[in-house]
């Protein structure tokens, strides 16, 4: 189990703009969140919704112009982020944190072997000889389950197919053994059966190498099977937080509610399974001063209109450690509820 004690990342009040010719996009607002050694965090919502923003601000991954991180603190095992120097935050990527993208395609370099790829890290930030990197490559192949580790350093990418990509891609992300795994919708671009063995290889790495693993995702089904907490996140804020069954079992945002009844019901007819939420999601032009979800919501009242509703926690628990909810409708009980939206 996590150890809930030790926060490997914690995030405050993240905040990233996009400065664009039609005015600013505020892609993040105001996010805040944790990672604790060992564990698994899910990241859903939808389109747009600022998963990948928010997780590309903390590494430096966004060009600037035009991104604007304007604000927040970034604790990596106790060093901020977003006070460091661009170099030492290039060795952080390399070392101590490890992203795997949606498209495995656009993030290897199709003129190297797979095999240069992945030791280059090793070469560059554990300071390994080449036969040292090499050895690791071959260790680092077999741990993600490519067959024929040896030869297959000197194939090019496009010599793969897409799952086996996705597993070099993986290996490259662990190859200096990082605190720190952010996947982002890396199985998304795969078949699903393909998909089904990612998911297994890296609730096996996770037993194995003991990381905390952030896992960015539209789908939440595969949240189900290997989160340990979920953050759900709307216009660019969280909007709900919660370990994951108390989420399932529990959902307080209407977004949240809405999201999990897009869920496909493997027992139900075909068109029943996939309930789609009307409407689309806001494009942030302004810092939110109302609620980002009020457009699309069936309990929408007065204040929603006027107050960008604040997370609190509904389970006595600190804000972030337990279940926690954006949203002026959601918990306290209903007969509380209609005191709230006469006042
Ligand atoms: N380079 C950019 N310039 C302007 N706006 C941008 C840029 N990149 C992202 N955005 C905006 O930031 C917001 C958040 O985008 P982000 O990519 O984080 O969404 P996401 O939740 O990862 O969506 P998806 O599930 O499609 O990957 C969106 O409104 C998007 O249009
Ligand atoms: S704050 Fe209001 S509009 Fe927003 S989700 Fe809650 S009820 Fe709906
Ligand atoms: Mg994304």
């Amino acid at each position: 189990m996590p150890d809930r004690a030790v926060p490997v990342l914690e995030v405050k009040g993240l905040k990233t703009v996009f400065r664009t010719r039609g005015g600013e996009i505020h892609a993040v607002n105001d996010v805040s969140f944790h990672l604790d050694k060992g564990e698994l965090l899910g990241v859903v919502g939808e389109s747009g919704s600022g998963k990948s923003v928010t997780m590309m601000s903390l590494i430096g991954l966004l060009p600037s112009p035009p991104a604007d991180v304007r604000g927040g603190t970034v604790m990596l095992n106790g060093r901020d982020l977003l006070k460091i120097s661009p170099e030492e935050l290039r060795s952080v990527r390399g070392a101590k944190v490890g992203f795997v993208f949606q498209d495995p395609m656009t993030s290897l370099n199709p003129v190297f072997t797979l095999g240069n790829q992945i030791m280059e890290p090793l070469i560059k930030h554990m300071k390994m000889s080449k036969k040292q990197a090499e050895a690791r490559a071959i260790e680092l192949l077999e741990l993600v389950g490519i067959p024929d580790a040896k030869n297959r350093l000197s194939a090019y990418p496009h010599q793969f197919s897409g799952g086996m990509r996705q597993r070099v891609m993986i290996a490259i992300a662990l190859a200096c053994d990082p605190d720190v795994l952010i996947a982002d919708e890396p199985t998304t671009a795969l078949d699903v059966t393909i998909q089904a063995q990612i998911l297994e290889l890296v609730k096996e790495l996770r037993q194995k190498l003991g990381m905390a693993i952030i896992w960015i995702t539209h789908d939440l089904g595969v949240i189900a099977g290997i989160a340990d907490r979920v953050m759900v996140m709307y216009g660019g804020q969280v909007v709900e937080q919660a370990p994951v069954r108390e989420l399932f079992s529990n959902p307080q945002h209407p977004y949240t509610r809405a999201l999990l009844k897009t869920i496909p019901a493997i027992s139900g007819p075909r068109e029943a399974r996939l309930k789609v939420i009307e409407g689309q999601p806001p494009i942030m032009t302004a810092a939110p001063t109302a609620c980002p979800f009020r457009a699309r919501c069936e309990h929408r009242f007065e204040t929603c209109d006027r107050v960008n509703p604040p997370r609190r926690a509904i389970d006595g628990l600190a804000l972030g450690q337990g279940h926690d909810v954006a949203c002026h409708w959601a918990a306290p009980a209903p007969a509380v509820q209609s005191e709230v939206a006469h006042a």
